[in-house]
């Protein structure tokens, strides 16, 4: 990840930690469950309610490794975003945020999804690949057909057994960055 790892550095800000980790009642318009439960009784699923705790967020990006982003900046980006895609694993009546995606889009042709992760405890066990089928029937429904994402060089092979391919056509991915 280190494409946004260098784009998010910067300054913190604050950001409020009401709720964090107790399940508040699910609003069923943010939410679907997914066909999943561990031993423990805990289920998993989707939501693209996009009021989540940051600092729980910054945990998740932590576990991969991802350098900090100013929490204020965060808020910014997901209030901004298109679409947010959080995956939750929910045990009585406590939730854990175990992986996140989000997308910008321009709200009719072309979506770019950013800042997929899962917690390393969850792993090779399929859920990046339903986080990210989920993203593109989200974004499909809103009939947008043009999905892009910049890939680090480590889950190039990841997206490609999605279907996303590197350099279509030859056409190329190009940054600009301040000096
Ligand atoms: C990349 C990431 C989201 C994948 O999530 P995951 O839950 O481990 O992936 P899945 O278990 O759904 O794997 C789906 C398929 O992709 C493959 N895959 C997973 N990670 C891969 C990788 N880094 N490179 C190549 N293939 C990979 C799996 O083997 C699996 O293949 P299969 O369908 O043939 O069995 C996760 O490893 C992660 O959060 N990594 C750290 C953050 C990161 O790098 N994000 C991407 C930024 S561009």
């Amino acid at each position: 990840m280190g494409f946004w790892k260098s784009l998010f550095t910067g300054t913190d800000g604050s950001a409020s930690r009401a709720g964090a980790g107790s399940l508040e009642v699910l609003d069923s318009r943010f939410v679907e469950f997914l066909p999943y439960q561990g031993e423990n009784g805990s289920r998993l699923y989707f939501s693209t309610d996009r009021n989540i705790d940051l600092y729980e967020l910054e945990e998740l990006c932590d576990a991969v490794g991802w350098s900090r982003r100013p929490l204020r900046k965060v808020r910014k980006a997901i209030q901004h975003s298109f679409l947010v895609v959080s995956l939750w694993e929910q045990k009585g009546n406590r939730r854990r945020l175990i992986g996140f995606s989000r997308a910008t889009s321009d709200h009719a042709f072309n979506a770019t999804i950013w800042d997929v992760v899962v917690n390393p405890s969850f792993q090779g066990k399929g859920l990046g690949k339903s986080l990210m089928k989920y993203m593109i029937k989200k974004l499909r429904g809103e009939d947008i057909s043009n999905i892009t994402l910049f890939a680090d060089p480590h889950v190039v092979e990841f997206y490609q057994g999605l279907g996303f391919m590197v350099d279509p056509e030859g056409i190329k991915g190009m940054f600009w960055y301040p000096d």
